[in-house]
């Protein structure tokens, strides 16, 4: 029988049984984190090899360059070249930054607006009015940087199979003002969907007013598979090209969540066109990128056989832990008609969606037993979900038996406050 089923005598009775347990919880002293998503310490371990690397290798690029020193601005080609083979993207398309693919996705905005992009009439901070699409829920870091820049944000609803594309189509194509969309388009942060060959055909080929639209295309999880052979997604270049549209695609991705999150190596890709303003601005900005850690990676990593080696490893240290939280959600949850969630193929997150107006009140209980939660709101534009139903699950970070412990706090708290509103309404 589902919550909403229940008589008010039978909501009163579980409420009292509920409070029980939750007072329990809190007196119990817990201090669990479900906030984070980063890799736990076993994960990082299967890196370690790097931090021994440096004396075995050679600091010599493969072109004979000394990496101890200045040069290769945008990467060393066989870097380049790595990433060519993980993401079918030309080498000469790909530019090789430092250690977070987030700055250079923050210095890509920053540029267009003190210059604009190939396309542009006019530096973006001319612009009188500047929009940002921010598909919700999503990732809080990219709506922050467009927010940061001076953009107003524009929510579009998430659906299974991307951003909703009618919705998109609809206010691209009259307002001029709109500059660009983010999108996190395998095992999305938080959804964990993968955008099907539909929206990925229509984010391509969509008329867009502004003539300088851009698609920020944070690839970041697309190595990152947890179940199964992973999720296909189509190549956005290849349907950008044929749609006449190549300029459109700012790619990035990064091995932060490959080896170390903070040392790793971030990328970007983009059209020749785009490269060409780009190069020289990136030119006047830096000397070059570490290569000595471009060349550990290399060593460590060796190829994409290596990369998905490492991401099997990786897995097999990220499955149990969403194994436990996915099935007792379902256990716990999924008869009570109190809650839905998603169920990724890969990534790092479960988006778990309550009763209207649930979350903030369970951030909060589930915060007050010591259980840190990803705060409500946080995966909306200006962190503010409208219906407050939204919140992000992160269970790589903590050890399985913390995680183990959280949830059952979690159950509690998200049945005391449904139950709670159900007896409100
Ligand atoms: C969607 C997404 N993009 C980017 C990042 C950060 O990437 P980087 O470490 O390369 O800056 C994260 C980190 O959680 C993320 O979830």
């Amino acid at each position: 029988m589902t919550y909403t089923e229940l008589s008010r005598a039978e909501l009163e009775e579980l409420r009292e049984k509920l409070s029980k347990e939750y007072r329990a919880y809190c007196e119990s002293g817990l201090s669990l984190d479900l906030s984070r998503g980063k890799p736990a310490a076993d994960q990082l371990d299967l890196s370690n090899a790097l931090l021994s690397i440096s004396s075995e290798i050679d600091y010599q690029s493969r072109g004979g360059m000394d990496c101890r020193n200045y040069g290769d601005t945008y990467g060393l080609p066989e870097m380049r070249g790595f990433f060519s083979s993980l993401t079918g993207i030309p080498a000469e398309n790909i530019i090789v930054g430092g250690n977070s693919s987030l700055s250079m996705m923050y210095d890509t905005l920053s540029r267009a607006m003190l210059f604009g992009v190939a396309d542009s009439p006019r530096p973006w901070c001319r612009e009188e009015k500047l929009r940002f699409l921010c598909p919700a829920p999503g990732y809080d870091r990219h709506f922050g940087v467009t927010e940061t820049l001076g953009f107003e944000l524009i929510t579009v609803p998430m659906t299974e199979s991307g951003p909703d594309m009618d919705e998109v189509e609809r206010l691209v194509a009259s307002d001029a003002s709109i500059k660009g969309i983010w999108c996190v388009p395998k095992y999305s942060n938080p959804t964990g969907i993968t955008y099907s060959d539909e929206t990925v055909r229509r984010l391509a080929s969509m008329k867009c007013a502004a003539p300088d639209f851009r698609i920020m295309w944070d690839n970041a999880y697309f190595v990152h598979e947890i179940y199964g052979e992973g999720d296909f997604l189509l190549d956005i270049f290849e349907e950008a090209k044929r749609a006449g549209n190549e300029n459109r695609v700012f790619y990035f991705t990064s091995t932060s969540k490959i080896t170390f999150p903070g040392a790793g190596v971030a990328m970007m890709a983009a059209s020749d066109q785009n490269l060409a303003q780009i190069k020289p601005l990136i030119a006047a900005q830096t000397i070059g990128p570490d290569k000595l850690n471009q060349l550990r990676h290399l060593a460590f990593l060796r190829d994409a056989d290596g990369v998905r080696a490492q991401m099997k490893k990786q897995a097999e240290c990220i499955r149990p832990k969403f194994d436990l939280l996915l099935e007792t959600l379902d256990l716990e949850l999924r008869s009570c008609g109190i809650a839905d969630w998603s169920e990724p193929n890969g990534g790092y997150f479960v988006s778990l969606d309550l009763l209207d107006g649930c979350a903030s009140r369970v951030y909060q209980y589930a915060k007050a037993a010591g259980v840190t939660l990803t705060g409500a709101g946080a995966t909306f534009p200006y962190g503010k979900d409208p219906c407050d139903k939204n919140l992000r699950l992160a269970p790589t970070y903590p050890s399985l038996a913390d995680l183990a412990s959280a949830v059952k706090v979690l159950i509690t708290v998200i049945k005391l406050v449904s139950v709670e509103k159900l007896l409100e309404a």
